[in-house]
């Protein structure tokens, strides 16, 4: 079921986004060698706890942390722990909040000290086709005309796109309908209605797409061991355009 919402509610989920904006240039600020995963959960927990809001994730589906925290060949639901990032790392930081019952969901990959031109370019091709798809949106368009749009970005870019793992409708819960997979045609699929929100999230790898879970149930890596990147925003649709919650300037 596809639930559409009130510029009221929208309003609450940009509170929501707010404060993800907020953590995204107080995280970027601290990464740097030797700074653990664990000291960017707590910023973000600081963060969020303070703005009065709550943690998306952590006990969801009983996981344990504020935030999904993925190095190098980490796809998406890394546990941030004791590990120290390291000089030419990637790290995604994926982040979610809820307030007065409305969730707001987001993810960066950044890169920690310097990293290869080849490597900034994999970081990259991930904003780039979730830009992709914002720009493929037109009053009438589909969740396929984004799909579609994601996956040539990324496939023009000589990466993959992962399969397993999709954008989502988000709002009173954290994924909703419709799902938004970062592959297939365009044209199909829901048409996007004002008052859709949607959490837009390409995860894209340098070699092949698929991916397996590790054994403490969450992190997701990459089976070649191949690298991979991921971005996301929350997007509502309002009055025939596209604006981006999570990212910007308002
Ligand atoms: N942002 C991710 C998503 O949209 C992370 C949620 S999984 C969680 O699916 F368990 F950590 F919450
Ligand atoms: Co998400």
């Amino acid at each position: 079921m596809i639930s559409l919402k009130s510029s009221r509610e929208i309003g609450i989920i940009r509170q929501a986004a707010e404060v993800l904006k907020r953590i995204f240039i107080e995280v970027e600020q601290v990464i740097a060698p030797g700074v653990t995963t664990d000291t960017l959960d707590q910023i973000a927990e600081k963060i969020i706890v303070g703005a009065g809001a709550i943690p998306a994730f952590k006990g969801y589906r009983g996981y344990p942390k504020t935030a999904c925290i993925s190095v190098n060949q980490e796809v998406v639901h890394g546990i941030p722990g004791s590990r120290k990032l390291r000089e030419g790392d990637i790290v995604s930081f994926d982040i979610g909040a809820k307030i007065d019952g409305y969730y707001a969901d987001a993810a960066r990959t950044w890169p920690v000290g310097t990293i290869s031109a080849e490597r900034m370019k994999l970081l990259r091709s991930a904003q780039k086709s979730f830009e992709a798809a914002l720009k493929a949106y037109k009053s009438g368009a589909r969740i396929g005309d984004l799909s579609a749009a994601i996956q040539a970005s990324i496939e023009e870019d000589g990466y993959q796109v992962v399969r397993d793992y999709v954008g989502h409708g988000i709002g009173r819960n954290l994924h909703e309908d419709p799902q938004v997979p970062n592959y297939g045609e365009a044209g199909r699929g829901y048409k996007i209605q004002d008052g859709l929100v949607l959490a837009i999230e390409p995860m894209v790898t340098e070699g092949h797409y698929k991916v397996r879970t590790l054994e403490d149930g969450w992190t997701v890596v990459t089976e070649d061991g191949k690298w991979a990147s991921h971005y996301e925003d929350t997007v509502a649709f309002i009055d025939g355009a596209v604006v981006n919650l999570t990212c910007g300037e308002k």
